[in-house]
């Protein structure tokens, strides 16, 4: 492998519409300034599998050397990762995962769990009874589909907690809002919403306060970014009864495709934690991620002055060069 060679890697996103899919976007550029051999370019399908598979297959064509992909459902763009599979090229899944095909590595949260969680907060918060409306993420994506099981499966111990609607909100705001207007129209009884998303969450808030309904029910959602607009914000605002911090996981895959390029060991699943968010914990986070933006800030003025320092010694050892040769 000759020194200072360029590894190039291609990032198929199916999404980037929203705030969480944009955080790990702007993330990418921070972890990246820390590996200088290794050059990103991204794809953004939109929404739409076949957009996906074409990246995907642009890619091979480009030569890639890794690629990193997130997968809009499970069963999506399987010939295109097999292809690239078969040709050899590494592939880290990110986030969604695809069913019946051969992968590097995955990396994502634990979907079943923050499922689970959730059931078991709702059955607390709910006393063992109440009714429930589900409002999930698009049809067939593995976090969808997890995250519904892992709900069912903590709230079945109890006989007297219905999900009396659970509908695709397709991870959307206005999908979200197309199901609160059927919760209206059938005249549903509720006392807790479950959202896949924070996104989804804020918006069911938002038409509850609307419909003047807000102080009936309680809502969960999940991702808990932090920030004006995420998920611990509206935890604080009382919008939200709790979140899940469901981390950006761009950071982690591209440590992964370092190792998996430099050929080191690496894991092939890795599953990054999501915790429950109250109030309590809502504070508490708030404050810690200021701090973390202060730190950030910091380093990003100490690489301004270092790259000066570098450019610097680069132009006196050219001067050098040339006084010597001449
Ligand atoms: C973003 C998003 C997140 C969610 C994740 C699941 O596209 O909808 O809000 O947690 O995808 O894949």
């Amino acid at each position: 492998e000759p020194i200072n060679k360029k590894f190039h890697i291609g990032l198929s996103l199916c999404t980037t519409s929203d705030i969480w899919k944009k955080t790990n976007l702007e993330l990418i550029q921070n972890e990246l300034r820390f590996y200088p051999d290794m050059q990103l370019t991204i794809k953004d399908a939109n929404g739409n599998c076949e957009e996906q598979e074409k990246h995907i297959n642009e890619f091979l064509n480009e030569g890639m050397d890794l690629l990193i992909i997130s997968p809009n459902i499970v069963n999506s763009i399987k010939p295109s990762i097999n292809k690239a599979y078969s040709l050899g090229i590494p592939i880290i899944l990110i986030d969604r995962k695809v069913i019946g095909v051969k992968y590097t590595s995955y990396v994502g949260g634990d979907n079943y769990k923050i499922g689970y969680d959730a059931g078991n907060y709702a059955s607390l918060l709910l006393n063992g009874k109440g009714n429930i409306i589900e409002i999930k993420g698009v049809k067939g994506s593995s976090p969808t589909i997890e995250r519904s099981k892992g709900f069912r499966d903590a709230i079945s111990i109890c006989p007297d907690i219905n999900i009396v609607l659970s509908e695709f909100g397709n991870w959307q705001s206005n999908g979200a809002e197309l199901v609160m207007q059927k919760v209206i129209r059938e005249n549903l009884k509720f006392d807790l919403i479950f959202a896949h998303n924070d996104l989804m969450a804020q918006e069911a808030y938002r038409f509850l306060k609307k419909s003047g309904l807000n102080n009936k029910c309680q809502i969960i959602g999940v991702d808990g970014l932090p920030g004006p607009g995420g998920g611990i914000q509206s935890v604080i605002d009382g919008q939200l009864k709790a979140t899940f911090y469901y981390p950006p996981q761009i950071e982690e895959v591209i440590r992964i495709a370092y190792k998996i390029l430099h050929k080191l060991p690496y894991d092939k699943e890795n599953f990054i934690d999501a915790v429950l968010i109250d109030l309590s914990k809502a504070e508490v986070l708030k404050s810690q991620n200021m701090q973390v933006e202060r730190l950030q800030e910091r380093i990003d003025k100490q690489k301004i002055a270092l790259d000066i320092e570098i450019s610097k010694y680069e132009t006196q050892r050219l001067i050098l060069i040339f006084a010597l040769v001449s």
